[in-house]
Order: C-alpha cells, then structure tokens, then sequence
C-alpha cells in the first residue's frame, strides 16, 4: 500500500534481469539499478556509483553485494553502505508481483 509520499513504478517483465545480473533502468530523472540475484532476490539502488559515477548495474551482484566494475568498490544492495568511508548508495525498495518489476519512489 502507497503512502501520500511513495508511488509505485511498472518496470515491465522481470524477464529484461537474467538471473545474477542487473539492468538500469530511466525512471524520471534517475537512472536506477535493479539487480536480480541467483536466488531470486531483487534488490534496487541509484546506478551511478558514489566513487566516480561508474554504472553499478554493469558490476558483479550476489551475495546481497555489488561490486562497481569500474574500481571494485562494494555496496551493500539492502543498506547501500559502501566498503569506502563516507561512500554509500541510495536504496530502493523493489519487489515482484505476477512477473513484472515494481519499484517504490
Ligand atoms: S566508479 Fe565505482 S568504484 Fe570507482
């Protein structure tokens, strides 16, 4: 269920995120990362890395981590804490429902 502040966004089949991957998606004027990891789990965070903007959807996801493929830097995908100080992601709350991908803003 919505709040007055969230809104719930269609990102279409959950088949565009193979297995152990992730894909970035435009929504409105950010581009987001949704990382679909081997054990089904989706997980969602800004894609432009902290460090120097590198794509974080294009990194290695498992183990509820994302390695940035630019320099390694690791994000937590729950927390968005970063394996740098002061370095972390913005987290979205991202779920599955009869095959599509919503996200919550
Ligand atoms: S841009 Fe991500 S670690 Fe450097």
């Amino acid at each position: 269920m919505n709040t007055p502040n969230t809104r719930t966004i269609n990102l279409g089949s959950l088949d565009k995120i193979p297995l152990g991957q992730g894909r970035s998606f435009q929504v409105e004027d950010t581009q987001i990362a949704v990382f679909r990891q081997r054990d089904g789990k989706l997980f969602a965070t800004q894609n432009a890395c902290p460090h120097k903007q590198g794509p974080l959807a294009e990194g290695v996801a498992g183990g509820g981590k994302v390695i940035c493929p630019l320099h390694s830097h690791k994000f937590d995908l729950a927390t968005g804490q970063g394996s740098e100080p002061h370095e972390c992601v913005k987290t979205y709350v991202v779920r599955e429902a009869g095959g599509e991908i919503l996200l919550q803003l």
